[in-house]
């Protein structure tokens, strides 16, 4: 189908809508479960009266599938759509319960969709995701997205791109900034991780996937509104508690775990693993980059090792206070530059190009491939807030 098949190209961009909607959503209980080739919108397909249509499948995540995708204004977007696999099926276009028992479940996804779009239109920020617009189709919810062009942080490190110790420290300098501006409007990102961060080309770094964000009152992440993913080497120790008590620490751990991937090559052990050798008297497993990396700005590391710390009260009380220890001018003389990993994620089309095909990791019983997947259920799971 061509952009003209779609109709109406000169169609203003609407808002969002209405207001918050508290959800609560327990993913706990559902089955690990992936999403087919035949869930996957196809090229083409038109969206919110011909505003959007398909260019390409992104990814597909445990909520959600991402595509590449033009406006009425013959610009590049990015759509996501709520898709839960577990619960979810296709049919034609239209997304269906997988049973009677999950139409609920799917109702509580919509709910929690939305209410992450609601929270991505609060934040105006350099680096920081836009969203354009939100709406519902298909049975299902959608929201429009400013395109990133570039890769995730994740992509980067694991095709071994190579960041200047200059460049992650301007990287850092803007996400903490980013990461104060959420935690001002009282909310908690909640899932910071490099694979939800994309770099832009020109280096600029920007925080996306408030799919698990979640309002917090008196500093604390208010509880049973939403739900946590919880990856391990990024997740603080609280955020594996039932009750966890999660605040803006939490969050300053994530991005702390996330810029030690990125500056050593691999993430730093899970949290409760590193909890369970300090209980036991060992040494922690995750080595001080100030005492092992050199190459930095002084004091800069050590924020970032601070960000790090096992017990909430030992890190940075802010995001304002991590700006703060990043003020110190003063840089190491021995520099050296960083591997870092990647694997294209988003490529600029110019035209309308099919699908590209995304890497089955396995085969069903039947034959048909699955999506691919960024996190092994070993690595991501999803826990009741
Ligand atoms: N606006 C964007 N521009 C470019 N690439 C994007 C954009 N949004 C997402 N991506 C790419 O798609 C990947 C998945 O997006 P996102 O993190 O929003 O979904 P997810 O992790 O599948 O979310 P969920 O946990 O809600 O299922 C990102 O890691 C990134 O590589
Ligand atoms: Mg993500």
């Amino acid at each position: 189908m061509t952009w003209d098949a779609c109709g109406d190209a000169d169609r203003a961009e609407i808002p969002l809508l209405g207001v918050l909607i508290i959800m609560a959503f327990d993913k706990s209980s559902l089955p690990d479960q992936d999403a087919d080739l035949d869930d996957v919108l196809q090229p083409g397909t038109c969206l919110s009266n011909n505003q959007y249509r398909i260019e390409s499948y992104l990814r597909a995540g445990g909520f959600g599938i991402t595509y590449l995708a033009r406006n009425s204004f013959n610009r590049d977007v990015v759509v996501k759509e709520c898709f839960v696999p577990s619960f979810c099926t296709r049919s034609h276009t239209a997304v269906r319960p997988r049973s009677e028992a999950s139409k609920s479940q799917m109702q509580k996804a919509i709910r929690a969709f939305l209410n992450e779009a609601q929270i991505l239109s609060q934040l105006q920020h350099p680096n920081i995701l836009r969203i354009r617009h939100s709406f519902q189709e298909n049975d299902t919810a959608y929201m429009a997205l400013e395109y990133i062009r570039g890769h995730d942080l994740l992509d980067m490190i694991e095709d071994k791109v190579t960041l200047s110790p200059h460049q992650i420290v301007l990287l850092t300098q803007k996400l903490v900034s980013a990461l104060a501006h959420v935690h001002d409007r009282n909310l908690l990102h909640c899932d910071i991780s490099p694979d939800n961060i994309c770099i832009r080309a020109d280096g600029e770094p920007v925080l996306i996937d408030f799919g698990s964000a979640r309002k917090m009152a008196d500093g604390i992440g208010e509880r049973n509104s939403g739900f946590s993913m919880v990856k391990d080497g990024y997740s603080p120790p609280e955020l594996y508690e039932a009750n966890a008590t999660v605040t803006p620490g939490s969050d300053i751990y994530s991005l702390g775990a996330s810029l030690y991937h990125a500056i050593t090559g691999h993430a730093p052990l899970d949290s409760q693993s590193r909890l369970a050798a300090v209980s036991d008297g060992r040494p922690d497993p995750v080595p001080s980059l100030a005492a092992t990396v050199t190459g930095y700005p002084r004091g800069f590391l050590a924020a970032i090792d601070k960000a790090l710390a096992l017990r909430q009260a030992d890190r940075h009380a802010s995001a304002q206070d991590w700006q703060r220890a990043l003020a110190e001018p003063a840089v190491e003389t021995a520099t050296r530059n960083v591997a870092l990993l990647r694997r294209v994620v988003v490529k600029p089309q110019s035209a309308v190009i099919p699908a590209p095909k995304p890497a089955p990791t396995a085969l069903r019983a039947d034959g048909t491939p699955r999506v691919q997947f960024r996190y092994p259920p070993s690595q991501a799971r999803v826990q009741t807030a």
